[in-house]
């Protein structure tokens, strides 16, 4: 692999050269939040939010601050409260326009490591019938974004929306002249998930090839599952020197959704010696922030989803059970502890009561007073009411902002509301 220089930004500085680390771009907060029924409230967002950072992310993308009133909150609060200097970035997206640039960059701004993530559609088909622009009055506008948000002190991302489907010698154009006005991430999304993985990672060795200066930069790939090969896809872009991913947990996104997270980070993990390349990821938080992800947005994870569906780890059949029973490695090409997974049946629902909860919290060594279980029970209520059962993990996500089992359940439930 050819080595990349240190470049300009905080993690380029902290990553001298290309060891074959993966950076992972969580955007839950924001693909994933603005698909059909996902939408979170300020306190699911932050929990969400702390909980990435305890996955280790290396970037919350955490939201669109120009969309809304509530986005530009969420964001800002997420920058104050989870950007710390040894925290993730926090990214905020802006269409290529000073409004969008400036809202963006207020609200990200308090976070130690603060990113804004431009975007501007390059295909024919989006510059024509979506944009009414011809190419050389959208490579002066993605100039000009990416200059002006460089100039407010930011790190700047830019995504040439519909990479996939863009003509590739104006990808390389649009590309070098957001990198010559100092982006310092290039990110080629494959927007509605059209590419096969030997295309979209011939695409990113294009990009490396062509783009002039590329080394000072880290590429990004950003898929999409409308041909359930987004993870494939992110695959391949990494195989071909893509060094951030970016995905949600669960795969939640725009129509099909995104990469999931999940998925991407433990087929590196576990293929490691194939693909000789990692992530920063706390891969045994991944099970607890599938579940919490699903609980603030109501969307169940089917039980046979890859790394964390309920029968990710389950043995069914007597030919399986006696081959795990006797050697794990007969069926299981990775351990269900390593995703955090413990593997307990469903217990707890809406009509469970407070003796209930109160149980189990005990059992996960849980202390609260009975004032502090009165919160968290109002808390499961509303949870219950979306979900048809709970389990252990539902039960550590509502406890999740606090720290865990350290007894002091004031602190638990005090951060929670
Ligand atoms: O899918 C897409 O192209 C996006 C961009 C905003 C990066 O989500
Ligand atoms: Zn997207």
């Amino acid at each position: 692999m050819t080595p990349v220089p240190a470049g300009g930004d905080g993690e380029h500085a902290r990553q001298s050269r290309d060891d074959g680390r993966v950076r992972i771009f969580d955007t839950t907060l924001r693909d994933g939040e603005q698909a059909p029924g996902c939408t979170m409230t300020l306190e699911e967002k932050l929990s969400v939010a702390h909980q990435l950072a305890r996955l280790r992310v290396d970037v919350i993308e955490a939201g669109f601050p120009a969309a809304s009133e509530g986005d530009w909150t969420a964001v800002n609060q997420i920058a104050r409260e989870v950007g710390g200097v040894y925290g993730p970035d926090i990214c905020g997206l802006a269409r290529a326009n000073e409004r969008d640039i400036e809202r963006c960059w207020t609200a990200v701004e308090p976070a130690a490591n603060a990113r804004i993530h431009i975007f501007l559609a390059t295909s024919d088909l989006h510059m024509k019938h979506k944009l009414g622009m011809t190419r050389a009055q959208v490579v002066a506008a993605a100039a000009k974004a990416v200059s002006h948000a460089c100039s407010l002190g930011a790190q700047v991302e830019f995504s040439a929306e519909d990479s996939a489907r863009t003509d590739p010698p104006f990808l390389y154009e649009i590309l070098g002249a957001a990198l010559d006005c100092g982006a310092t991430t290039l990110n080629v999304p494959d927007t509605v998930g059209y590419s096969t993985p030997d295309e979209y990672g011939a695409l990113v060795a294009g990009v490396r090839a062509n783009v002039p200066g590329i080394e000072r930069a880290t590429l990004s790939a950003h898929c999409h599952d409308d041909l359930g090969l987004a993870v494939a896809n992110s695959l391949a872009a990494a195989r071909a020197g893509a060094r951030q991913v970016e995905c949600t947990i669960n795969g939640i996104g725009e129509r099909a959704g995104n990469a999931a997270l999940e998925e991407f980070v433990m087929a590196l993990h576990t293929r490691r010696s194939f693909f000789e390349l990692y992530t920063n990821i706390e891969t045994r938080e991944l099970a607890r922030s599938s579940r919490l992800v699903s609980a603030c947005t109501g969307i169940d994870v089917p039980p046979n989803k890859a790394i964390v569906g309920a029968n990710a780890f389950a043995h069914e059949a007597g030919i399986h059970q006696d081959g795990v029973l006797k050697n794990r490695l007969t069926y299981e090409i990775m351990s269900a502890e390593t995703v955090g997974w413990d593997g307990v049946g469903l217990v707890l629902g809406k009509h469970s009561g407070r003796h209930a909860l109160r149980a189990k919290t005990e059992a996960l060594g849980y202390e609260l007073t009975d004032d502090e279980l009165t919160l968290l029970f109002a808390r499961f209520k509303d949870l219950a009411d979306r979900k048809k059962l709970l389990d252990e993990g539902d039960i550590h996500a509502l406890m999740t902002r606090g720290p865990q089992r350290s007894g002091d359940g004031a602190d638990v439930v005090r951060e929670l509301y």
